[in-house]
């Protein structure tokens, strides 16, 4: 039976993507960390844990190839909903990444940034996510934004509520909302809206995330769990965005 077997080498192959096309936005639902670790007969957090790992390889290799913004979903607002030592472990894990990695990160020019509601966040979380922008916002490399307590509607009602307290106070004057002005109280406001949306774990949904953004995105979607998601996977991504047509409601 043994010619059945797929050779690994061939999946593992890596695609020629075109260095000079990559998207300039990439945004990951990072998912399937309690499938793979149920799979292994583990804790949920230990998938949780190897998902780590593969955040530390994706960045590097974005990094690497010259991906402009990285936006990784790593804690929904309904993520609150898991049990609380879950929710713990995900808080301890973030702070230890952002420990470990920062000097590399720093090194290879990275800005640390996030969107979401962190006032929500433990303490420690919000403390190291603030120090690691303010150490990193004049970098000039790829703009990795941490998704936390992220959620899209209430980014875009978060946005709203801003317009209003601005026009109640004075600072801003309109009399009809624009999609530009909206953009400018967006969690993203000045980034490009993600070229290419990637879900692993093979469920097929945005979970809230970035409606507003999402409008032209390309979506790409795989079996493969998140803490198996290689750079293989990724370019493969790539690849495919590379060979789509893109026409924002026009014709060629
Ligand atoms: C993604 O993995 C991580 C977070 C949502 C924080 P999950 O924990 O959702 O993994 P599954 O979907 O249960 O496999
Ligand atoms: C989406 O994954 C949120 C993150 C990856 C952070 P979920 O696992 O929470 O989404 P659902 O519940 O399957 O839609
Ligand atoms: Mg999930």
């Amino acid at each position: 039976m043994f010619f059945f077997k797929r050779s690994k080498k061939k999946h593992q192959e890596d695609l020629h993507i075109d260095l000079d096309n990559v998207p300039e936005h990439i945004a990951i639902i990072m998912d399937g960390n309690g499938r793979w670790a149920k799979a292994k007969g583990l804790p949920r957090t230990m998938g949780h844990k190897a998902g780590v790992e593969t955040i530390r390889n994706i960045v590097k290799d974005c990094s690497n190839i010259g991906i402009k913004y990285l936006t990784l979903y790593a804690f929904s607002t309904e993520n609150w909903k898991r049990p609380k030592d879950e929710v713990n472990a995900l808080m301890e894990l973030l702070v230890t990444y952002l420990r470990q990695e920062f000097e590399e990160l720093n090194r290879n020019n990275v800005i640390i940034n996030n969107i979401g509601d962190i006032s929500m966040l433990p303490k420690r979380c919000r403390e190291e996510l603030d120090s690691a922008y303010e150490r990193t916002k004049n970098n000039t490399g790829l703009t990795l934004n941490l998704a936390l307590n992220y959620g899209g509607r209430k980014e875009i009602l978060d946005a709203v509520n801003g317009l209003v307290d601005d026009i109640k106070d004075g600072k801003l004057q309109c009399t009809k909302v624009t999609e530009d002005i909206l953009e400018r109280y967006l969690y993203t406001k000045d980034m490009p809206d993600p070229d290419i949306i990637i879900r692993p774990s093979g469920e097929q949904r945005l979970s809230n995330f970035l409606l507003w953004q999402c409008a032209y995105s390309e979506f790409w979607y795989s079996n493969i769990n998140w803490p198996d998601f290689t750079k293989e996977d990724l370019h493969k991504a790539i690849w495919d965005y590379q060979h789509r047509d893109r026409r924002f409601g026009g014709i060629k």
